[in-house]
């Protein structure tokens, strides 16, 4: 049943860089909704039995196969006709047909930090291989290339979570949603 916004029956998809908090307040989002939560590097894990970091690691595989299944997992999860909450991993942006999906079946909505304050939330992720050992010199870099990816899918919506608290942020959203 739609809204009188029509949101009601779309996914709600959290973006944002890597230490944004999209699991955290994705979870949280989908508990006070009373909807089903996906995290998409979570489906890939389960529909490989690899985990992020072994896909990223495995010769031959690397990140070009990583992004091909984390395409596959996000059209997965958008095309289950029950609306869900889905935090998409922080690369689902870089590729253009995810973003128009994204676009046609989701409401969207931009985590947005800035890199310095994620950089100091990141450290010991394990499904992180990017980040390296510089992890803030490579969220600067990420940063100025996703910021207009994120605003493209985000059309407007974003909460800047630099400044919430996880459940503050889980209000900001709703608002932006309802
Ligand atoms: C990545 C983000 C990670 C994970 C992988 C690559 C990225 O997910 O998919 O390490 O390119 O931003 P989170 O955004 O959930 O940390």
């Amino acid at each position: 049943m739609a809204g009188p916004t029509g949101t009601e029956d779309r996914h709600i998809v959290l973006v944002g860089m890597m230490g944004s908090g999209k699991t955290s307040v994705g979870r949280q989002l989908a508990e006070r909704l009373g909807r089903p939560f996906l995290d998409s590097d979570a489906q890939v894990e389960a529909r490989t039995g690899s985990t992020v970091r072994e896909i990223f690691e495995t010769e031959g595989l690397g990140e070009a196969a990583f992004r091909v299944l984390e395409a596959e997992a996000l059209a997965h999860a958008l095309a289950d006709p029950v609306p869900s909450v889905i935090a998409a991993a922080g690369g689902v942006v870089l590729d253009s047909a995810n973003r128009a999906r994204l676009r046609a079946t989701a409401t969207v909505v931009w985590l947005r930090a800035e890199p310095a304050v994620l950089a100091t939330r990141v450290t010991g992720g394990v499904h992180r291989p990017l980040l390296g050992h510089d992890p803030r010199t490579v969220l600067e870099q990420m940063h100025r290339e996703r910021r207009a990816l994120y605003e493209e899918v985000a059309e407007g919506r974003q909460v800047d979570v630099g400044t919430h608290s996880v459940s503050a942020a889980v209000d900001a959203v709703l608002e932006l949603v309802a």
